[in-house]
């Protein structure tokens, strides 16, 4: 449960929400691309009932509950009391639906009967479950028959600049300063859900049918658009970036900085932010009618 790249209760509270939690408003713009093409799946009506699966601090269940508007409902759930706590504080826009915040372990949840919900949605939430079947069968019975799945999920590591850029420099770095590191998985933690065979054959395990992956090149713009300079501190707070620095003394991190901005320096758009790919799933699924 406290694997560091899985998840765990650990791994998702104390220093890793706090810094999750401060960079929440450049995490909001640099994934605002993916809220789009999640939002356009989900297609949420006016009066649906949506649950928002490993919500972090809300972004997605907020844009659920605008969708939903005033005649509908939206529980956002999570493993982190940090990052539930952090969503709480956000209001919601007038004449959205009602958000229930609900702390729980999506693999161990004992869901309410009966089934409760039009529309399953996560973006990037569903990677870390210790029993992945366990948590898209727990879904599958609270979604209605008829109601549907979008899930937004990360491709291999290596085929997302956004992670592969930073860190490339970072393993740099610590090798020019003799400090050692494990290297960092390409498809496990938040790449788990990049082989579409895999994750269709969980889903439909799970009680899931009309499996669709639909694959998107996103540009995604680092931090929420910063210079080279100041997205190279905060890459060290994410992905497999933070899982390798994290044990540098404060000369190597402060290397690996600036490895990571000279990177960061050849990939800047014109407005002089940092601009890099991040490939995409969106995943869709169904319950049978009845
Ligand atoms: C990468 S963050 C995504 C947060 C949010 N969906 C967003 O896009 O900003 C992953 C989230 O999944 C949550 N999480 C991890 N394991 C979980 C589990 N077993 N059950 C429920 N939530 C979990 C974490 O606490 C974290 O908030």
């Amino acid at each position: 449960m406290n694997d560091p790249v899985r998840g765990g209760v650990e791994s998702w509270s104390g220093d890793r929400a706090t810094r999750w939690v401060r960079q929440a408003a450049g995490i909001e713009r640099q994934l605002a691309p993916v809220s789009d093409r999640l939002l356009a799946a989900a297609a949420i009506a006016p009066g649906e009932s949506v649950l928002d699966i490993g919500c972090g601090t809300g972004p997605t269940t907020r844009e659920a509950a605008r969708a939903a508007g005033a005649g509908g409902r939206v529980t956002g759930l999570d493993l982190s009391e940090d990052m539930l706590a952090a969503a709480a504080g956000v209001a919601t826009e007038p004449g959205s639906a009602p958000i229930d915040w609900l702390q729980a372990d999506g693999s161990a949840w004992s869901p309410p009967e009966p089934a409760a919900y039009d529309v399953v949605i996560s973006r990037f939430g569903v990677m870390f479950f210790s029993d992945p079947l366990a948590a898209f069968t727990n879904f599958a019975r609270v979604t209605k028959p008829g109601g549907r799945l979008a899930t937004a999920v990360w491709a291999r590591r290596g085929e997302s600049e956004v992670f592969e850029v930073p860190l490339q420099a970072a393993l740099r770095a610590l090798d020019q300063c003799g400090a050692p590191y494990e290297p960092p998985a390409d498809d496990d933690g938040p790449y788990s859900f990049h082989d579409p065979a895999s994750v269709e054959q969980l889903l439909t395990a799970a009680g899931w049918s009309s499996v669709e992956q639909t694959t998107h090149d996103l540009t995604l713009l680092f931090a929420g658009g910063a210079s080279p300079q100041d997205a190279a501190p905060a890459s060290l707070d994410f992905g497999p970036t933070r899982i390798v620095a994290e044990g540098a003394d404060d000369e190597t991190k402060a290397a690996i900085v600036a490895e990571i901005a000279e990177a960061f320096a050849t990939r800047v758009d014109t407005d002089g932010h940092v601009a890099l790919g991040g490939r995409i799933r969106v995943v869709q699924a169904r319950i049978p009618d009845a």
